[in-house]
């Protein structure tokens, strides 16, 4: 990339009436009229559809920066964008964009574990190891870990507990056994979806999920499903990256969610907190870090259930 700044010259022609020609040094001239909301002919680009062409031209081009950086390769990014143009406060703006985008990878691309592991090196030491420390550390009993990954609370978790460990991904849970061996702990490996789990009703005594939420397709079907398998007593043990309260830091999160939950399946706009409330759970207790962004806590099915139950 050339040194900033940078510079763009477009010209237009035009007249009362009919097309306008866009032009810019070295590409060909590019016919434009309003679209067909306005009266326009609908046979040329509209202002309005170059706009989002060029989110879309950004998104791809920021996109094949990250990737690179990153690592990440890919084949092909199909992307629809639709826009909004509405009233808003006395002007008419666009007042949503939305991007759906479609990645395609190799088959047989499979470095996303390894990848991960190396990310959640420094990740971990930023932001999550303690909260790791602190959630795990605190389960008892038969524990379920949802959405387990490659096993990096193994560690916390103390010599008492019976664990059952599930995740999607049959890559992870590989890494998972190499780690539980590695430390000697005795782990009940499944292959699962944490939003259907096969498993008994009321069957454990603590539901740990640790950064799982934010990637799970569906949160609040699985927190029905963490719902489900404790006992009444029972308790929900989350560490999770949220929306953040500050809003500055929102509306960062919100301008890197579309790349995050494309790169990495990964949402950075979820409440936990407003869905365990929802399924239920009592909260017990509550911390944020990292600005907002870090969420732990700890929550309990009521034991008021066991008498619904019986
Ligand atoms: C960000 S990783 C977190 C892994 C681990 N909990 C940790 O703290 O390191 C998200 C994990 O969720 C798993 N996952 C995604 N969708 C899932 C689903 N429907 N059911 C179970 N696991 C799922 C992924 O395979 C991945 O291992």
């Amino acid at each position: 990339m050339k040194p900033l700044p940078h510079h763009y010259d477009v010209h237009l022609t035009g007249g009362p009436s009919g097309y306008a020609q866009l032009s810019t040094a070295g590409v060909p001239e590019l016919r434009t009229a309003p679209p067909v909301d306005y009266d326009g002919p609908g046979d040329a680009w509209s202002p309005e559809h170059l706009l989002l062409a060029s989110v879309q031209a950004c998104f791809l081009f920021t996109l094949r920066a990250i990737a690179r950086l990153s690592k990440v390769e890919f084949l092909a990014l199909d992307l629809d964008a639709s826009g909004t143009v509405d009233r808003q406060d006395g002007v008419t703006r666009f007042t949503e964009i939305v991007l759906r985008p479609k990645l395609t990878v190799s088959p047989g691309t499979d470095r996303g574990a390894s990848r991960y592991e190396l990310a959640m090196n420094v990740l971990d030491r930023l932001f999550f190891a303690e909260g790791r420390r602190w959630s795990s550390g605190q389960a008892r009993g038969d524990v379920l870990e949802l959405a387990a990954g490659s096993g990096r609370n193994f560690p916390y978790y103390g010599q008492w507990v019976r664990l059952t460990a599930q995740d999607i991904s049959a890559v992870m849970l590989g890494l998972a056994r190499t780690r539980a061996a590695a430390i000697g702990l005795e782990v009940d490996l499944q292959v699962g979806d944490a939003q259907a789990l096969d498993l008994p009703d009321a069957h454990f005594d603590t539901v740990v999920c640790t950064l799982g939420l934010c990637t799970i397709p569906n949160d609040r079907r699985a927190l029905q499903e963490a719902w489900r398998v404790p006992r009444a007593g029972g308790r929900l043990l989350l560490l999770e990256h949220v929306v953040s309260p500050h809003l500055a830091v929102r509306l960062v999160q919100r301008l890197l969610d579309p790349l995050a939950c494309l790169l990495a399946s990964d949402h950075l706009l979820r409440d936990p907190l407003a869905v365990v409330m929802a399924t239920g759970f009592e909260i017990e207790r509550l911390e944020r870090h990292a600005i907002g962004m870090v969420e732990w806590l700890v929550a309990r099915k009521p034991m008021a259930v066991l008498a619904a139950e019986l």
